[in-house]
């Protein structure tokens, strides 16, 4: 006969038991460690991620591709128009200056453009009419901007036939003027110039210093930019891992496609060697996949636009990517995790052609290294936070990745600094709490930092602001990163908020 206590004993041995298979064989395991990371800007080039004057020197660096050019006739008094954001003919009719209204830059030399409107196209000449109906780039006209001066805001249209363009009359926008002198307000082929938008990322730093120079330049920063001694000051003060954002034209190095230049994967291996050295861990995030993934600067974008994952064969060239990436460094101790995606933007990415690319992704990974993490970044815009959640649960290892901000959203608007604080215990709190399932996929907060909308913070606000998101975002199952170990904003700098005492770890 059994006793009561002694069921109750054999129960208990028998949770215990399963409790360490588990520990062995399962997830729990990995709550022992959890990444506490910063990631490296660096290998891409966008504004803030690395030294200022990278982009300061480009001649004539006001028209980068991408710029957002509006231009506004000083006959009409009205901006020039793509009707109905393109498809049709050029207006000078509109009072004011938004999406139809904006010119975006294809840079194809220092003095050379070509102009693309909202709906895509770009602009040419039907005879004499200015219209923007082609989508084919290379078929599409030429325009130089002709400056009056460096200081001044007043600039002519000339196409690659040697004409101007003018606002003739508000409905009628033509090139046909071949002569011109002054700038008077009285002159239909002067326009003031306003930019509207700009971007700055590795497709306008390179194409904006042509392959030449673009590679001295990145060679340069390569070298000198993150270096041994960062790794060893981010082992020495807390950290377990680096988050290392690349760019997909690193596949091919040494030779990538125009107007990418060559150098980054050896620049990686460095980091794989200075990595080992210093016992920290890598987690190798694709940042910028063809076509954009976001439309933002920081994926490469040419011109805003987002067109990644629109044809299988861009998934698979992603995949390939992935594929190379895993393979040569499979065999290194520090490689931890990939992560196949940063930050892909719904709902321009759905969730279809997503899973698509996540799937093969996975496999790519798997067919190089079980042991290497894979993490899927959730979905920026509208999406469900559980989304990935079917999918993760087929495979091993898999991490999703949140990101948590508290400066884009106009939420934060007029928060003070108590209430941002709030916010991370009450609010991402039980966000994180909600996608955390104890069967579930592991949960990564892949990028924080402690900086926010408060004008009049105090060192001691911004210390606890980053002691909340330590605590909070510490309960991550597989961990957090800091966005970004330098940067030209001393808050978003990892190195500057250890060495002046803004963040203890
Ligand atoms: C340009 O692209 C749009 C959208 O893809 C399409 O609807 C249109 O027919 C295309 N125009 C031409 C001239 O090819
Ligand atoms: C440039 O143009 C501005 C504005 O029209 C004018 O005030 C300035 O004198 C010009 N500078 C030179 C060097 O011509
Ligand atoms: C501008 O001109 C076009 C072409 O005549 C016309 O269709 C459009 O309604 C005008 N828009 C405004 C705001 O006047
Ligand atoms: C913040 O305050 C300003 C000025 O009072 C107000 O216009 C704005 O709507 C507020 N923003 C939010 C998100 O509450
Ligand atoms: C977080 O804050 C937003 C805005 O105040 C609110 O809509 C949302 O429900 C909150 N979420 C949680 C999990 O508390
Ligand atoms: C400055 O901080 C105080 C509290 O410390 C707050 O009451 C006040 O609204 C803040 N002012 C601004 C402009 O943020």
């Amino acid at each position: 006969m059994m006793t009561n206590s002694m069921i109750m004993n054999i129960k208990i041995w028998f949770v215990n038991l399963i409790m360490l298979f588990a520990m062995i064989h399962g997830r729990a395991i990995n709550s022992e460690f959890r990444v506490k990371a910063v990631s490296l800007g660096g290998w891409l080039v966008t504004e803030g991620w690395m030294k200022p004057s990278l982009f300061d020197a480009i001649p004539n660096k006001d028209f980068l591709d991408g710029t957002g050019l509006q231009f506004k006739s000083v006959t009409t008094g009205k901006y020039l128009c793509a009707e109905s954001g393109g498809g049709t003919i050029l207006v000078a009719n509109r009072t004011t200056a938004s999406s139809w209204e904006t010119f975006r830059l294809w840079r194809i030399n220092e003095e050379t453009f070509r102009f693309r409107v909202f709906n895509k196209q770009f602009v040419g000449l039907d005879e004499i009419n200015v219209v923007a109906i082609t989508n084919s780039s290379t078929e599409s006209e030429t325009f130089y901007i002709v400056k009056k001066n460096d200081t001044s805001t007043l600039v002519r249209i000339k196409a690659s036939n040697g004409y101007y363009l003018q606002a003739k009359s508000e409905e009628l926008v033509t090139v046909d003027v071949s002569e011109v002198r002054g700038w008077e307000d009285n002159d239909p082929t002067v326009f003031q110039l306003t930019i509207a938008a700009r971007l700055q990322g590795d497709f306008q730093l390179t194409n904006g210093y042509g392959p030449i120079k673009a590679a001295q330049v990145m060679k340069e920063h390569w070298s000198t930019f993150i270096v041994e001694d960062d790794f060893k000051f981010i082992a020495s003060n807390g950290l377990n891992a680096v988050r290392i954002p690349v760019g997909w034209w690193i596949a091919s190095d040494p030779t990538p496609p125009w107007p990418y230049v060559g150098g980054s994967l050896h620049s990686l291996d460095n980091a794989f060697s200075w990595a080992q050295k210093y016992g920290l861990k890598i987690i190798i995030d694709l940042h910028a996949a063809p076509g954009s993934q976001n439309g933002f600067q920081h994926s490469s974008t040419r011109d805003g636009s987002q067109e990644w994952g629109k044809s299988d064969e861009n998934i698979q060239q992603t995949v390939d990517v992935i594929s190379l990436l895993t393979a040569r460094y499979a065999k290194s101790p520090s490689l931890y995790a990939i992560e196949l995606l940063n930050e892909p933007l719904s709902p321009g990415v759905t969730l279809e052609r997503l899973t698509k690319y996540y799937k093969a992704g996975y496999d790519a990974v798997r067919k190089h290294s079980t042991a290497a993490y894979v993490v899927m970044s959730n979905r920026l815009g509208p999406s469900e936070h559980r989304e990935l959640f079917p999918l993760a649960n087929s495979f091993t290892r898999p991490v999703i990745d949140v990101h948590y901000y508290s400066i884009f959203d106009d939420l934060f608007e007029n928060m003070t600094a108590q209430q941002n604080i709030d916010f991370i215990y009450n609010n991402r709190s039980s966000d994180l709490n909600f996608i955390t399932a104890s069967n579930g996929p592991l949960i990564f907060v892949g990028e924080w930092v402690s900086d926010w909308r408060v004008k009049n913070a105090t060192k001691e606000d911004f210390q606890r602001f980053g002691k909340a998101q330590i605590d909070v975002f510490g309960r991550a199952t597989f961990g957090w990163a800091y966005w970004a170990f330098k940067n030209a904003n001393q808050h978003w700098s990892l190195e500057w908020m250890i060495n002046n005492g803004y963040i203890k770890l």
